[in-house]
């Protein structure tokens, strides 16, 4: 991605799941972009490896399991403490899961919406106050699983489903307060998640007909758009859902 293509120069940016995949490319995007960056996560070393090569000054490293509430206080504390304010949150980070449901027990669905739902309400609940204060915005890593089903995904799609509801509801709550929330819609993405089906030729067919450009997608398709979101250029944008899968969603579904 070209430097400065998107105003969030001197910005402080936070993503969740920022050691792997479509976060590590949108973390990377704002740091090419002249914003600096938290990433957090619980590997470490992930995190590291994103922060990478750009200036120390410009990037913190916090390890932080989102399911857990202090673990997000003390995140965005840190975050506050080394940067002096927070501008731009990605919620990224997500857990999935597939099987039939008669297969899901309720620990491994405590376990997911852990991350998912409620990691989601802990980010938010500890830093819309600051972006209130600094009229930032909020992005969401959503899915077009979380516009309908899929099969034998339904806990996953129920999760995704529920974060992109509470960008709806949250626009609108926060709209008089300045703040601006909107989600980003990926379909198949090449990452760390994705990398058995995408090494499957079969399985990969099957994923790549339902998309209109004709491949998956990859995490640098994704991470522009979420630069944009956050940018002032998308200053009356909020409670939106931007499709970036390709033309998936734009599909009834029925094969062709
Ligand atoms: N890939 C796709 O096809 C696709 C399609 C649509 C939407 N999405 C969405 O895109 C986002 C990124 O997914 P991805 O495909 O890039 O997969 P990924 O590489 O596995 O990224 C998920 C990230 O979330 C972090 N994470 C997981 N549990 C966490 C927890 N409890 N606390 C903090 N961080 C946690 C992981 O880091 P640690 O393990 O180090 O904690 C990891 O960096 C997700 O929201 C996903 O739902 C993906």
């Amino acid at each position: 991605m070209t430097a400065n293509t998107y105003d969030v120069a001197d910005r402080t940016v936070l993503v969740t799941g920022g050691g792997s995949g479509i976060g590590r490319a949108i973390a990377r995007a704002f740091l090419d972009n002249g914003a600096r960056v938290v990433v957090a996560g619980r590997r470490r070393d992930a995190l590291d490896e994103t922060l990478a090569g750009h200036p120390t000054e410009q990037g913190l490293a916090v390890e932080t399991d989102v399911s857990d509430d202090d673990q997000v206080r003390d995140l965005v504390r840190a975050t506050l403490e080394r940067f002096g304010g927070l501008d731009i949150v990605v919620n990224n980070a997500a857990a999935y899961t597939s099987g039939e449901f008669d297969e899901l027990d309720l620990d491994g669905w405590r376990s997911i919406r852990s991350v998912n739902i409620d990691g989601f309400v802990h980010v938010a609940r500890h830093t819309l106050p600051e972006l209130e204060r600094s009229g930032g915005n909020l992005v969401v890593v959503g899915s077009v699983s979380g516009l309908r089903g899929d099969w034998q995904q339904s806990a996953y799609n129920a999760t995704k489903a529920a974060i992109m509801n509470f960008v709806q509801s949250l626009a609108l709550d926060y709209g008089a307060r300045g703040v601006r929330l909107n989600a980003v819609v990926p379909a198949m993405t090449e990452t760390p998640v994705t990398a058995d089906a995408a090494a499957d030729p079969e399985t990969l067919a099957k994923a790549v007909d339902r998309v209109a450009l004709g491949r998956i997608g990859q995490p640098e398709d994704i991470a522009p758009a979420v630069l944009w979101l956050a940018s002032p250029d998308a200053a009356y944008v909020t409670g939106a859902f931007l499709a970036v899968d390709g033309g998936t969603s734009a599909s009834t579904g029925q094969a062709h």
